[in-house]
């Protein structure tokens, strides 16, 4: 076989440019092809005696990374240039005057002919072959099946239709994406197996903060009023003073740690569900940043399973905390619906924008990573969910969540 050496690496080296000039120039070398066979079924062999512009033609051909496989009205091969040797593993001397079927498995050579015949009728010169198919598959000679990408043109001569079709095996390519497919859907597990551990510790220090320290300090307060109402009139003012002090000190940390516990994850999200939760948010937005939350919340009795309601309170939380941080504005739209089998979460400010939905990205170099708007949006994948996002300069920031109801309500979905 005349390039059963040639690197595949080679090969793959060429393939994207190939790729332009390969639908592009499929139509072209339809008609050199037609001029070629038309005086000789097979392609000339060195020393042999072309014209001078057909034997430049055949050397491109020849020399084309891109697999050539010219058929003719019968589907029979009348050329195989020496990439089709190497990616099909036959020596074009074996594949000519051969049915183009045997290059195609056994499965798709049905199909494979009658969609020839139907571009053979459109008489569309050329076009990209596999629409209607995923991934086009070609036969090696040893009986191997690979994926392909491929092109076929037609022209017409006195002796009938040409097709010229111009291939490309892809199996590493597949293998890459295939590759990077699955280590990104491994990252994403990664990602949501995190998010669900970091919840989970967030609500075990939550609860250990609210109950046990929370109780502990109420215990605390109660023995120190006991104290001083059994000391009575005998205190000093001092002691009276500093037993007074003590119970404010007492009074102060037990309000630290419930906003500490509620900054972690607000209790009432597992005792009382995730409207209640999503009141206190708005409400404790309010009073920290002054900024009003108009609230549009109407879940239609839904319920949501533990999971999704945490997705869902930490979306709001993030969004609600980049307004602070980034939108100068002055007013919130909070809206949280169910309609039919969708529930849409959207969170709209009035403030200064952004210049893109991932944030304005041109004042950041690549250094400056920000992960609010990212975590969005795995959140909401873990969910099915799809993120959306309007905005531009002082036009206000407003981004959409929409679920399938079902997943939110799934206890399986995260
Ligand atoms: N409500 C908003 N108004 C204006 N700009 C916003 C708003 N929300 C997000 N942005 C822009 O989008 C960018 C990305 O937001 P994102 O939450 O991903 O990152 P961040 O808030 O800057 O940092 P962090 O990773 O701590 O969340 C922000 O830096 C900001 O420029
Ligand atoms: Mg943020």
């Amino acid at each position: 076989m005349s390039t059963g050496a040639k690197p595949r690496a080679r090969l793959a080296r060429g393939a994207a440019s190939i790729l332009v000039a390969g639908t592009a120039a499929a139509a072209a070398f339809a008609l050199v092809v037609g001029r070629l066979t038309r005086s000789n079924a097979t392609p000339p062999k060195a020393g042999g005696a072309p014209a001078l512009s057909d034997a430049r033609m055949m050397a491109i051909i020849r020399s084309s990374m891109e697999a050539i496989i010219t058929v003719d009205e019968a589907q029979r091969v009348v050329i195989f240039n020496p990439a089709a040797e190497f990616v099909f593993g036959l020596a074009a001397t074996e594949a000519i005057g051969s049915p183009l079927s045997r290059f195609i498995p056994e499965r798709f050579r049905e199909a494979h002919g009658q969609h020839v015949n139907r571009f053979g009728e459109t008489g569309v010169t050329e076009r990209q072959m596999g629409q209607h198919q995923r991934v086009l598959y070609g036969l090696r000679a040893n009986g191997e099946e690979f994926p392909i990408e491929a092109s076929i043109s037609q022209i017409r001569d006195h002796s009938g239709k040409l097709y010229t079709v111009m291939l490309r095996d892809i199996t590493e390519r597949l293998r890459d994406e295939n590759a990077l497919k699955r280590s990104r859907e491994e990252l994403r597990e990664l990602s949501a197996n995190l998010q669900n551990v970091r919840e989970a510790e967030k609500t075990r220090i939550a609860r250990e903060l609210h109950d046990d320290l929370g109780q502990q300090l109420t215990a605390l307060k109660l023995d120190l009023s006991a104290l001083a109402h059994g000391l009575g009139d005998d205190t000093t003012p001092e002691t009276a003073a500093r037993l007074t002090g003590m119970s404010k000190l007492i009074d102060s940390t037990v309000a630290a740690v419930r906003r500490i516990a509620a900054d972690l994850r607000p209790v009432m999200l597992d005792d009382l569900g995730l409207v209640p939760a999503i009141e206190w948010l708005a409400n404790d937005f309010t009073s920290r940043y002054g900024i009003a939350v108009e609230r549009h919340v109407d879940t239609d009795g839904a319920e949501f399973s533990g999971a999704a309601a945490s997705t869902l309170f930490r979306i709001v939380q993030e969004a609600l905390t980049n307004v602070a941080r980034h939108a100068e504005a002055t007013r919130v739209v909070l809206t949280l619906t169910v309609d039919g089998q969708r529930c849409v979460l959207r969170i709209a400010d009035d403030g200064v924008g952004a210049l893109s939905d991932s944030g304005d990205t041109q004042r950041r170099g690549p250094q400056d990573k920000t992960f609010g708007l990212l975590g969005i949006r795995e959140r909401a994948h873990m969910f099915n969910g799809t993120v959306s996002i309007d905005t531009a300069p002082r036009e206000g920031f407003a981004m959409t969540v929409t679920f399938a109801l079902d997943a939110l309500q799934s206890e399986e979905a995260a």
